[in-house]
């Protein structure tokens, strides 16, 4: 028996809805494997912000810190400043160091219909995971602002690249890929250059698995001209922010999108990409795959079940030929709310679990 802890922070908005479908598909795994868990909420956000003047209270990091995983809603209120409910999440991201940024984007087949991509762009299909780093870069706020000025600096150090592209190399493999991209400016960054160099010096130890660079703005276009060519991308923090963005919207919706922030071995955060998605939240209606997909790769990633993580995969893209959230609207398919979405995907599991 397998026993983990796993803190639930719900968030703002959707989040709430999402997350509990995503809790859902773990207590399946629960009743039909070996997994028990132990769910603790951990409360962040903006809900929580308005009662205790905090977005993150020390009583809910404790929590997340003395778990095996996060899984992670979103927060943000149209109510209050940009920023006050949504630094929680960076305050997770550096204190708990998560300098991985892990981003599938995978077309599934039944959403052929719903990709922006004519069928000669998406090829034999598209299956990219963005590796991206999370800690270094412009978005590490080194800099200063004035009336008449601003700054931020952008510093790479070795080992914050080596243990990024380490990774990389080492997802690469476990998945079978046969190629790892990398993506840089370095034709005009410093860092860039640094970076482009490690690529290549740890890539040695990958003898079976091909390399290529690209240059950032080519790679933009390369994205949505041949998306099929891509497997494991790994970035730096500010493009992998940008493009796995343009990513997710190649596979029919913002909601079908999942992601990990990771540190091997430590507790790490699993979260849709969404927000908390103000415009159809408390209708019941916001597509809870994201979330799904999180818990996903949270059995991935943090409890090296890929056996089961790949049963959550096929219960999803087997649904999607049923019935879907409105965002994925299909005239021939029924429409279903969150929850229907949720107790669809989550029938399948059970019956896939318990062959
Ligand atoms: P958003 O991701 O919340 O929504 C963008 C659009 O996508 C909206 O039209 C929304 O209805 C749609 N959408 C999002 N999730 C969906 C789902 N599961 N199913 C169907 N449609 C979905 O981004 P927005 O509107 O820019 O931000 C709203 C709030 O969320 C802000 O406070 C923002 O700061 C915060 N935010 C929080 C994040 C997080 O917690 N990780 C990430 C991004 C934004
Ligand atoms: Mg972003």
């Amino acid at each position: 028996m397998e026993r983990k802890i796993i803190a639930i922070t719900r968030g703002d908005g959707v989040g709430p809805e999402v997350v509990n479908e995503g809790l859902k598909i773990l207590k399946i795994i629960a009743e039909f494997t070996d997994f028990s868990f132990e769910f603790r909420d951990a409360p962040a956000g903006g809900e929580v912000y308005k009662k205790y003047g905090n977005n993150l209270p020390d009583k809910s990091f404790d929590i997340i810190k003395g778990a095996d995983a996060l899984l992670f809603g979103a927060v943000g209120l149209p109510d209050l400043a940009p920023g006050v409910a949504e630094t929680a999440i960076l305050r997770i991201r550096q204190e708990l160091d998560l300098y991985i940024n892990l981003r599938p984007v995978k077309l599934y087949e039944p959403l052929r219909d719903r990709c922006p991509l004519k069928d000669e762009f998406i090829g034999d299909g598209i299956d990219i995971t963005f590796v991206r780093e999370n800690t270094e870069g412009l978005y590490a706020n080194i800099g200063d602002i004035t009336e008449d000025r601003a700054e931020n600096l952008m510093v790479y150090t070795r080992k914050g690249c080596e243990r990024i592209i380490r990774y990389a190399y080492e997802f690469a493999k476990k998945m079978g890929h046969s190629k790892v991209t990398s993506v840089d400016k370095a034709n005009i960054l410093k860092p860039s250059q640094l970076w482009r160099k490690i690529f290549h010096e740890i890539g040695e130890n990958y003898p079976n698995l091909q390399k290529e660079d690209f240059y950032i703005d080519s790679y933009c276009q390369w994205l949505i001209r041949a998306p099929y060519k891509f497997q494991t991308v790994v970035t730096g923090n500010m493009f992998g922010d940008i493009i796995s963005d343009e990513g997710a919207f190649l596979i029919g919706s913002l909601g079908m999108a999942s992601s990990g922030n990771i540190s091997p071995g430590k507790v790490s955060m699993y979260e849709p990409i969404h927000g908390s998605a103000p415009d159809i939240s408390g209708k019941g209606i916001a597509n809870p795959i994201g979330a799904i997909l999180s818990v996903k790769l949270m059995k991935q990633e943090s409890f090296q079940s890929s056996d089961i993580a790949k049963e959550i995969e096929l219960s999803v893209e087997e649904t999607l030929e049923e019935g879907r959230t409105i965002d994925l609207k299909n005239p021939e398919i029924e429409t279903l709310t969150t929850k229907e979405m949720g107790n669809l995907i989550a029938e399948k599991l059970k019956l896939r679990l318990k062959r």
